[in-house]
């Protein structure tokens, strides 16, 4: 099947489009989800999330997230959602794919995500982060947690807890607690 899709920055105006196409992927435990949490913590960086679009409908999306651990900073990728009527037609490796482009092009040195391995490794997420270097606010199995360095030695400075970057600075703890 031959199809043309746009690839594009995330705009406001996809917001709808993209939480219809998360609930679909993920279902209502998406909100249990770890790395959901530490998205609850502040905002994704539009300007590092896409879209891919037919006829100018959202039919997949990738966000990133600033995150930071141990005084180091990173990117979280996701959620990474396609429409099931659009899945297996290369749209989500190639989304990962403009998505840690645009993460080198803004200067990051890691990004992390927590998926699977089969899927996500050949893409670049090629180190399963070990078990015990961080710690995420929820439970995540230990396999699922992926990083691509974009800077060779970037994971080693990746440490203790995960957060949301906004968090991680001044008032965070207070913010934090409350939550
Ligand atoms: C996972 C997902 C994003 C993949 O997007 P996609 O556009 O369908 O995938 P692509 O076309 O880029 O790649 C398809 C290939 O990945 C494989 N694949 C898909 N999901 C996989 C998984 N979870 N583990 C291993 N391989 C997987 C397919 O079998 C296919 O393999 P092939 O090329 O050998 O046939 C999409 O299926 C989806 O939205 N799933 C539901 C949400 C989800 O699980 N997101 C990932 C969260 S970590």
């Amino acid at each position: 099947m031959s199809l043309d899709v746009a690839y594009a920055q995330e705009l406001a105006a996809h917001d709808t489009e993209i939480e219809d196409i998360n609930a679909e992927a993920f279902g209502p435990g998406r909100f249990a989800r770890a790395a959901y949490k530490i998205r609850e913590g502040g905002p994704h960086r539009r300007d590092l999330s896409f879209v891919g679009l037919v006829d100018g409908k959202v039919v997949a999306s990738v966000r990133m997230t600033p995150i930071a651990a141990g005084g180091a900073t990173a990117l979280l990728l996701g959620p990474l959602a396609v429409r099931p009527a659009y899945k297996n037609l290369g749209i989500g490796r190639k989304l990962v794919a403009i998505a840690l482009d645009a993460a080198r092009k803004d200067g990051w040195s890691l990004v992390i995500l927590v998926g699977d391995a089969p899927y996500y490794a050949p893409l670049g997420f090629d180190i399963v982060v070990p078990r015990g270097q961080v710690t995420m606010p929820r439970p995540v199995e230990p396999a699922r947690l992926l990083a691509a360095e974009l800077a060779e030695g970037a994971l080693e400075q990746f440490r203790g807890e995960v957060l949301h970057a906004g968090l991680a600075t001044g008032c965070g703890e207070a913010v934090r607690d409350v939550a």
